[in-house]
C-alpha cells in the first residue's frame, strides 16, 4: 500500500464510503451558530465515534481541534474570500501540501468554481495543488462550487456532472458537489473518482436530510461532506448516528429515523 492509498483509507472507510463533517465555514462566514465554539462541537460529535473525517481550515485545526479519537483530517488549502468581500468565488490557495503534512492532515481540499468568473484561476489552483499532492501521495478533495450566477444550476444534473468531471480531470481524487435530486447517477457515472455530496443548503427537517443522503447513496454517491445539517440540528449527535447508518450500514430511511428518535430520547 502506498501513501496515497493509506491516506485515502483514513477518509474513505472499508465500506467504500465516508461521512465527513465540514467545519470550514468560518473562513468565509465567521463564527456561525453551531461552530462558534468549535472545540466543543468537535468534541461532542467526535465522541459519537461516527465521524470518519473532518474538513477544517489550518487555523482551526491548529487551535480548536481536540477530537476524542483519531478521525481523518482534510485540510482546506483554498480560501481568502469572505462574505464581506466582493466575490466569494475569488478564492486562491491558502496553504500547501507540505504544510498540511507538517500539521498532521491526511488530505487537502480546494475549491473550483466551475462556470463562475473565477473558473480559470480556481481550476489552475486545483491542478497545481494536484501536482503537489501526487508528489507527496496526499489525496485531494476537489470542492466543486458554482458561484452566485449559477445558483439555479445546483439541481441540474448535466451541469453538476460537468463540474464533477472537470474537477476529476484537473486532478481531484475525491469530488464534493451538489446533490441534484434527479438523475444523480449521471453525475457519479461520469466521474472516475468517488463523488461525495455537499450537505447544504440546510434542509428544513432532519427527515429531509436523511432522505437526501439515502437518495444520493442510491445514485452512486460515496458519502457526504456535511456541516450545517448536523451542527445546526437540534439533535446533532442523534442525526449523525442516523446518517452513519444510511452511509455505512445500508439502513433504510425508516430505520434511520427510528434510530434518530431513539437516540434523541436516550
Ligand atoms: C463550503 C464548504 C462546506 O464545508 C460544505 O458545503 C459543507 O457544509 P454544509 O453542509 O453546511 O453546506 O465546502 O465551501
Amino acid at each position: 500500500m502506498n501513501g496515497m492509498q493509506s491516506r485515502l483509507k483514513r477518509i474513505i472507510k472499508d465500506t467504500g464510503k465516508s461521512l465527513v463533517i465540514a467545519v470550514d465555514h468560518g473562513m468565509a462566514l465567521g463564527p456561525m451558530t453551531g461552530i462558534s465554539d468549535l472545540k466543543t462541537t468537535v468534541k461532542m460529535l467526535d465522541d459519537t465515534g461516527k465521524v470518519d473525517a473532518w474538513l477544517i481550515t489550518k487555523g482551526m485545526y491548529t487551535y480548536s481541534f481536540e477530537p476524542s479519537g483519531t478521525p481523518g483530517v482534510i485540510m482546506r488549502a483554498s480560501g481568502a474570500a469572505t462574505i464581506a468581500g466582493p466575490n466569494l468565488t475569488h478564492e486562491g490557495l491558502t496553504s500547501s501540501v507540505e504544510e498540511a503534512l507538517m500539521l498532521g492532515a491526511d488530505a487537502v481540499a480546494a475549491s473550483a468554481f466551475v462556470g463562475s468568473e473565477f473558473e480559470h484561476e480556481t481550476l489552475v489552483d486545483l491542478s497545481k495543488l494536484a501536482t503537489d499532492c501526487r508528489k507527496w501521495n496526499v489525496p485531494l478533495l476537489g470542492v466543486c462550487g458554482l458561484g452566485k450566477n449559477n445558483e439555479d444550476k445546483k439541481k441540474d444534473p448535466r451541469f453538476i456532472a460537468l463540474g464533477a468531471r472537470v474537477c476529476a480531470e484537473h486532478g481531484a481524487d475525491i469530488v464534493k458537489t451538489y446533490y441534484t435530486e434527479t438523475d444523480f447517477e449521471k453525475v457519479t457515472s461520469g466521474c472516475p473518482v468517488p463523488v461525495m455530496i455537499a450537505g447544504g443548503p440546510k434542509c428544513e427537517t432532519d427527515l429531509d436530510t436523511l432522505n437526501m443522503i439515502y437518495n444520493a447513496i442510491q445514485g452512486g454517491a460515496k458519502g457526504i461532506v456535511m456541516g450545517r445539517n448536523v451542527w445546526q440540528s437540534p439533535h446533532p449527535a442523534a442525526l449523525l448516528s442516523a446518517a452513519y447508518g444510511i452511509i455505512h450500514e445500508n439502513m433504510s430511511v425508516k430505520t434511520a429515523v427510528e434510530l434518530l428518535e431513539h437516540s434523541k430520547n436516550a
